[in-house]
């Protein structure tokens, strides 16, 4: 089982940010990644729906082998993750509760603002997971469903997307939070120009990385880190295949993806 590959699922390309991540901490991992690109975005789908597309998502990955699943999406995390933990027996995790013990991982951190889409936002899975873990802290999450197409457009360093983030932002800065939990997979990759908006005293939580050294430590618990020494494989397969798709994975994973290949949902 060790050798087996780590499968990873998102609604479209953000969850190459976690793959990069892991590619970065665990290089001899064979990684298969399944963007389900014909029906993203997740984020602003209801949580039955969203239950449904992760189930199928998982049957897909197990169909091919994997040893442990990450749900690279913060939407399906907050909306699926326990109901896909209760009905698989193969160790799956989420991206909210390794960003969440990251944010308190400073001991100091007070005052708390999310960034994520309208159904993470309003799941109040990372407001639940970071009171249960601390109590006496100011938790405010700010839905902010412009910022994956500002990001998938390119235009991260445009004048509009550092004025809808001084909007999005503004509340929270008002109110004085010290962290910022970065609650989408596409986030990680606005972290310069967050850095621009905001001042240096709010410390950026970034759960693609995060996720990575969860994972990590789950599998050396589990004796399912792969023992060969050689540089791991990534397949890449998707629900809907596009042009688009291969220049925006090249941005995520900063190297081209390889061969991606189509997936068909529930006739593997
Ligand atoms: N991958 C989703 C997330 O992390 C964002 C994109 C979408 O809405 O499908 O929440």
């Amino acid at each position: 089982m060790k050798e087996a590959a780590l499968g990873f699922f998102d609604s479209g390309v953000g969850g190459l940010t976690v793959v990069r991540a892991v590619q970065e901490l665990l290089p001899g991992e064979d990684l298969i990644y399944l963007g389900d690109t014909a029906r993203l975005p997740y984020g602003s789908k209801s949580p039955e729906t969203i239950r449904q597309f992760a189930d199928e998502d998982v049957g897909f990955l197990l169909s091919k082998g994997v040893k442990a699943i990450v749900v690279a999406c913060n939407t399906a995390t907050a909306h699926a993750l326990p109901m896909l933990q209760s009905k698989y027996k193969v160790p799956i995790m989420g991206v909210i509760v390794p960003g969440v013990e990251a944010a308190l991982a400073d001991p100091e951190a007070e005052r708390i603002g999310i960034i994520a889409t309208r159904g993470t936002i309003g799941s109040h899975v990372y407001q639940h997971a970071l009171a249960t873990r601390r109590t006496g802290l100011m938790i405010y999450g700010a839905a902010t469903p412009l910022l994956v197409p500002l990001i998938e457009e390119n235009w991260i360093s445009e004048e509009v997307t550092k004025e809808v983030l001084r909007k999005y932002l503004q509340p929270l800065i008002d109110k004085g939070i010290d962290t910022l939990m970065l609650g989408c997979t596409h986030y990680p990759l606005l972290v310069p120009v967050l850095q621009e908006v905001l001042s240096d005293d709010v410390r950026l939580v970034n759960s693609a990385t995060t996720c990575a050294e969860h994972l990590k430590r789950m599998l050396e618990e589990m004796d399912l880190l792969i023992s060969a020494k050689s540089e791991g494989s990534l397949e890449i397969y998707l629900t809907d295949l596009s042009e688009q798709f291969e220049e925006l994975a090249k941005r995520f994973l900063s190297q081209p993806p390889g061969r991606i290949r189509r997936a068909v949902l529930g006739a593997v």
